[in-house]
């Protein structure tokens, strides 16, 4: 008998695709499985936050020398934890560890995968009640099992993540994945305590109005990132429609939005961050991934995000990412190579 239930959970989700897939030996699932665990942790922390005391920073430097929040911690430790104890992670790269930290014992070891982590996103909206997230990426090891993964297993390009995703700690807490097969959003349901489909076969509209950068290091950024933004200032996307400005300061939020409204993320090198602010390997290539399978597509300005090998675990890159329509007007009038600049649609400030 088929029970016809409207209501399909994270878990149900991926036994379905299972039964697509009779090949697949359920490892990838049971490693969903640990981060959507992980990541109810987290979302009952985040939401005590202000009444517990878990705001405020621990008074730690990472080795990024950024200040760790206490919440910044907990998820780290939370993610770590879980993904130690479960059976299907060999190893762990975090922004809040200096180095990767391959789990080593018998059980970890059989498995075919390891994890890139930022555990908490838009550190600076914690203690102000501002959406935060998680960010991870899933690879395949390149280190045979039954051994101890190592630095090659975390260093791979993009392009090879077998699945990535990001969980919004917001009015609803969301956790969103893509593998091949597509881009899937689930809300958690705090009554049953389990992530349920809400955002089916997410796609990234071809063109939006939504531009988001940090207009506070505007005179720091490459001439040709202010041409952009002025063209989004004074212009209207293909569609006639005027663009407008959303910045949050959490990629996670920014980017969730323009994943399902259409819109452009810029993070462009500036005076502080001369390299760009943002991490390739647990921020951009994760994000990169997701927005690539759903239709968008991310740059660092001249090469696209899946393709830059990394060569150390907490490397920064600018980081240009969103439609891929707008993406097309930003790489045309920003950085043609020929010098030629072929702007959207653009109106004089009077007009
Ligand atoms: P994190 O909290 O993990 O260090 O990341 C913060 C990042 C990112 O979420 C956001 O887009 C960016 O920093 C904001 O930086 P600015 O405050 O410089 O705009
Ligand atoms: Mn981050
Ligand atoms: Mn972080």
């Amino acid at each position: 008998m088929i029970i016809n239930r409207t209501i399909l959970t994270l878990e149900e989700f991926r036994k379905q695709e299972l039964r697509m897939l009779p090949q697949a030996t359920g490892e990838l699932s049971n490693l969903l499985r640990d981060i959507a665990l992980a990541a109810k942790r987290v979302h009952v922390e985040v939401n005590r936050a202000g009444l517990a005391d878990i705001l405020g920073d621990t008074g730690q430097l990472n080795v990024q020398g950024e200040s760790v929040q206490r919440l910044d911690a907990f998820a780290n430790a939370t993610f770590m934890t879980v993904l130690q104890r479960g059976v299907s992670c060999a190893g762990l790269a975090s922004e809040e560890l200096d180095d990767f930290i391959c789990f080593d014992e018998e059980i970890c070891n059989q498995s075919k995968y390891v994890v890139v982590l930022d555990p908490l996103d838009g550190s600076s909206n914690i203690d102000v009640n501002i959406s935060i997230g998680t960010i991870f990426g899933v690879y395949r090891r390149l280190t045979e099992t039954e051994s101890a993964c190592d630095r090659t297993d975390f260093l791979q390009k993009g392009k090879n993540l077998v699945a990535a995703g990001y969980i919004i700690y917001g009015p609803s807490t969301m956790l969103v994945y893509a593998t091949r097969r597509g881009v899937n959003g689930f809300t958690l349901d705090p009554s049953l305590g389990e992530f349920t489909l809400s955002h089916p076969d997410i796609k990234c509209p071809r063109d939006g109005n939504i531009y988001s950068v940090n207009h506070g290091n505007y005179y720091d950024y490459d001439e040709k990132v202010k041409q952009f933004i002025g063209s989004c200032q004074y212009g209207t996307n293909h569609s006639g429609v005027a663009y407008t400005h959303r910045y949050t300061g959490s990629m996670v939020a920014d980017l969730h939005r323009n994943l399902l409204k259409g819109g452009i993320f810029l993070y462009p090198a500036t005076a502080q961050y001369p390299k760009g602010k943002l991490r390739l390997v647990y921020e951009c290539n994760p994000f990169a991934f997701i927005l690539d399978i759903a239709g968008g597509q991310a740059t660092d300005a001249n090469l696209d995000i899946l393709n830059i090998p990394p060569d150390t675990l907490h490397q920064r890159t600018p980081f240009f990412a969103g439609s891929s329509g707008m993406m097309r007007s930003f790489s045309k009038n920003s950085f043609s190579r020929n010098g030629s600049s072929s702007s959207p649609v653009v109106k004089s400030p009077a007009s």
